[in-house]
């Protein structure tokens, strides 16, 4: 009995052939694909390779080959219909009745596909008309060239009212199957007219390629600037993905795509060599999230730098978080105001947009800057009802796994927050962010500036402690500045009050270089340091620390703080001087070239002088 082909395709993309054959067997993934004990014959090592994105299974050893309702039918010696039903249960899909209307159906899906395919090829050859050569040019002055015009079968709909159906009657097309292709559309009066008119067609295919529907867009300011095919047996706005086909290959080789908003992005992000595909005007859907997924497990969220742009961004971000799995999830990008990825591709080259896809941000940044933003946390009231807010937003995470790692991830970035206040109460003098000061409470900023810097801030009390150390070696011997001043620079301090007093320290020796440590000490003093310098140069805090203190000879200071600043500051210093590349390879102007050379010396002194250190 047959069933209709789009039913069996889409139980073939819904129910992987991995997660069937892992129902009951160990699976080894290898790339791409995995690899099991085949259960075909006695296997010793793993000879049963599956690939998903093909959707067969194949053993090297026995021969053993198929689909995923083959394997169920062969493994549990089951008939087709009984697999088909067993896997629809899987998929939550329910099997069709087969009819006589089901069948017709299936029938006209095929010949529907037939005359949008005719509708595609005649409009592309519009496209060299002397009637076309508007929207040629238009094209070529948006920056494509001719193979990526062939590429998407760009093409040309005559501003005609019948244009398309004259030329399809040719063909044998009737005006109402152009109707029910969503090609023309039939007005209260029973007369019929081509539904795209004088605009450029930019064709939407399915994953495999055929053409189902297109989007129009006007030459001039007309609206609306886009107009998509209406929804069709053939096409659900909601499914589908524009670029799909094309982005595929690219994606897999690659590891990567890139979501943009717009059918431009999608184009000439391909014609920049980036694999890229976009929903069809509206938010992405969980079946477009599903799609992304069986491609790359990390596509990369890339919207309009515009307000609309960035809502639909969140958008996205809420219909994936309860989907995630183990190792899926979305990157974002947030992009300069104003721009798309087709201007800044345009505008910096491919190497400009890949440094912004590997900026990315991983989804629980956008999670959490998503609540930030929602409203200020700067009272307990506030606070309280931040943490709520995001605590509440991981629970909607459907996998065990995926929700106990974000809230693991969350409480340790909530613990941040509240460590200030901790130590405020546990009466710790100088402990804390250095945010109670002078009596006035000032709360950390509810954001750190990167996740890792703030995993990194969770051993906080080791890392403060080595960072007054490095201040206090310097204040002691202020000579050293001359040779790691630039280092001292370049090293961002975690604690905002300790950072603000690096930065005073390099601005006062670099005002008058011949500073000695007394004279430093009194100019940090009359500029309001007192507490802290004493507290950093007291017995107490240099017990352990013989180089910080006064009486320590150059090269002993010297040894101390290249070991100290080594360890606080480069993995630091790394990051920063990969940030800097990728900002030069962006925009390669004076400021970011000056920035990385900086750094460079920067890791270079502590570098050397550890290994200096190291050999004698
Ligand atoms: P944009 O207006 O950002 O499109 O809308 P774009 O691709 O950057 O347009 P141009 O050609 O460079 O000016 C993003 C997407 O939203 C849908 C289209 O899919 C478009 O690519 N859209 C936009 C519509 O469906 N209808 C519209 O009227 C506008
Ligand atoms: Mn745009």
């Amino acid at each position: 009995m047959a069933l209709p082909q789009g039913f069996l395709d889409e139980l073939r993309d819904r129910v992987t052939v991995s997660s069937v054959v892992g129902r009951r067997h160990a699976l080894v993934r290898k790339g791409r694909e995995f690899v099991a004990l085949c259960p075909f014959h006695s296997d010793s090592k793993p000879s049963l390779n599956i690939v998903d994105d093909k959707g067969f299974y194949h053993c090297f050893a026995c021969g053993a080959h198929g689909d995923v309702i083959k394997f169920v039918m062969e493994s549990e010696a089951l008939g087709f219909m009984e697999a088909v039903e067993q896997l629809a249960g899987l998929a939550g899909m329910e099997v069709p009745k087969e009819t006589p209307e089901e069948r017709q159906k299936a029938e006209r899906r095929r010949t529907l596909q037939e005359v949008v395919d005719l509708a595609c090829r005649w409009y592309e050859r519009q496209l060299r008309t002397s009637a076309g050569d508007a929207g040629l040019r238009y094209l070529r002055d948006r920056g494509l060239d001719e193979a990526t015009i062939a590429r998407f079968r760009l093409g040309w709909a005559p501003d005609d009212r019948k244009a398309l159906q004259r030329a399809l009657k040719s063909e044998g097309v009737e005006v109402d199957a152009l109707v029910e292709a969503g090609l023309a559309k039939r007005y209260d009066d029973g007369e019929t007219g081509d539904y795209m008119r004088g605009r450029v067609l930019f064709p939407i295919t399915d994953r495999r390629g055929n053409v189902i529907a297109f989007g129009g867009r006007v030459l001039g300011d007309g609206q609306p600037k886009y107009l998509n095919s209406p929804d069709t047996p053939l096409f659900h706005k909601g499914r589908v993905l524009y670029g799909l086909a094309q982005a595929r290959e690219k994606a897999h080789k690659s590891g990567t795509l890139v979501v943009a908003e717009g059918y431009m992005d999608v184009i000439a992000l391909d014609q920049a060599g980036f694999a890229a595909v976009a929903p069809l005007g509206t938010a992405l859907t969980e079946d477009q999230i599903a799609e992304l997924w069986k491609i790359v497990p990390e596509p990369v969220v890339c919207f309009d730098g515009d307000n609309a742009g960035q809502r639909a961004a969140a958008r996205a971000c809420d219909r994936a978080l309860p989907m995630l799995t183990p190792g899926h999830s979305l990157r974002f990008v947030a992009l300069p105001e104003g721009e798309d990825p087709d201007s800044l591709t345009r505008r910096d080259g491919p190497a400009g947009f890949r440094a912004m896809l590997e900026a990315a941000e991983p989804l629980v940044e956008r999670l959490w800057a998503g609540e930030v933003a929602a409203g200020p946390a700067d009272t307990p009231e506030r606070r309280a009802d931040f943490w709520r807010r995001v605590r509440e937003r991981v629970r909607v995470i459907a996998d065990r796994t995926v929700q106990q790692s974000y809230a693991d991830e969350i409480e340790a970035r909530i613990s941040l927050m509240r460590r200030p206040a901790r130590e405020r109460f546990e009466g710790r003098r100088g402990g804390g962010r250095g945010s109670f000061r002078d009596g006035k409470w000032t709360p950390p900023p509810v954001e750190p500036r990167d996740s890792r810097a703030s995993r990194a801030r969770v051993d906080t009390v080791l890392a403060r402690r080595q960072q007054q150390l490095i201040l206090a070696t310097v204040i002691h011997h202020p000579g050293l500045l001359d040779e790691l001043g630039e280092t001292l620079a370049h090293l961002e301090l975690d604690d905002q009050f300790l950072d603000k007093l690096r930065r005073e320290i390099l601005e006062i020796t670099e005002a008058d270089p011949d500073l000695d440590a007394a004279g430093l000490a009194a100019h940090l003093k009359a500029l309001g340091y007192s507490d802290t310098v004493n507290g950093l140069l007291g017995a107490d805090s240099l017990s352990h620390a013989a180089f910080a203190r006064p009486n320590a000879t150059h090269s002993e200071a010297r040894a101390g703080l290249i070991e100290l600043v080594a360890r606080v500051g480069r993995g630091r210093l790394e990051r920063q001087l990969a940030e800097a590349r990728r900002a030069v390879e962006a925009a390669m102007d004076e400021t970011s070239w000056n920035r990385l050379l900086g750094l460079q010396r920067a890791l270079a002194a502590i570098t050397v002088g550890a290994s200096l250190e190291d050999a004698g």
